[in-house]
């Protein structure tokens, strides 16, 4: 087997088997040290409580973007729609100015909510915890919206999709006759 065997387990199986439990695509927002927006896209941002409201994310330790929404002391969770894989590829990519040309306005925390969207969550950090080689941000609820009936964008092994339910399926099969 090739790539790198951590505690007997190969890096590269464990990307590829992950890689089966589909993920929805999530920008991470907030404002840097000069008010200027900063943010980058998770595929593990979860639900963790209703009573505390907590959300979750976790970011890799290596990420430039995570000290900055650790020193902001909040986060907005912005779970991107299925016509937005443009702007998940832009808010991904490194040493790019993510937020050139994107749409967006101030949350009632000041974290950018981005135009277009499903939905969002403002959030202010509760807990920051050291997972392996990666750090889990705890964020407590202090604001949300749907933005949009718009569909999720979902990532599954390695590619984008667009989520249809079974009532759709059936609407569309019906078109088809
Ligand atoms: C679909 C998708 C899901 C991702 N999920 C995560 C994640 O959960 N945690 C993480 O640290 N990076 C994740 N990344 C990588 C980051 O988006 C990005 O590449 C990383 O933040 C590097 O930029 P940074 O140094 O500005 O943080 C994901 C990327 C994609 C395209």
């Amino acid at each position: 087997m090739d790539g790198t065997t951590v505690d007997s387990i190969d890096s590269r199986h464990l990307r590829d088997v992950m890689g089966n439990f589909p993920t929805s695509v999530v920008a991470v927002t907030t404002l840097g040290a000069g008010h200027e927006p900063v943010g980058m896209v998770v595929g593990s941002f979860t639900s963790v409580s209703l009573d505390p409201p907590l959300v979750s994310f976790l970011a890799d330790r290596s990420s430039s973007t995570l000290p900055k929404i650790l020193s902001a002391q909040r986060f907005c969770a912005n779970a991107l729609a299925s016509d937005q894989e443009a702007l998940c590829r832009k808010m991904a990519k490194r040493g790019a100015d993510r937020f050139d040309g994107v749409v967006w306005e101030k949350s009632p925390l000041n974290n950018p909510i981005l135009d277009g969207t499903v939905a969002w969550i403002d959030c202010t950090i509760d807990k920051v915890v050291e997972l392996g080689d990666h750090l889990l941000v705890v964020g407590r609820i202090q604001d949300l919206r749907v933005a949009s009936v718009k569909n999720p964008l979902l990532f599954f092994r390695g590619g984008y999709g667009d989520y249809s339910s079974s009532a759709q399926l059936l609407l569309d099969g019906l078109r088809g006759w």
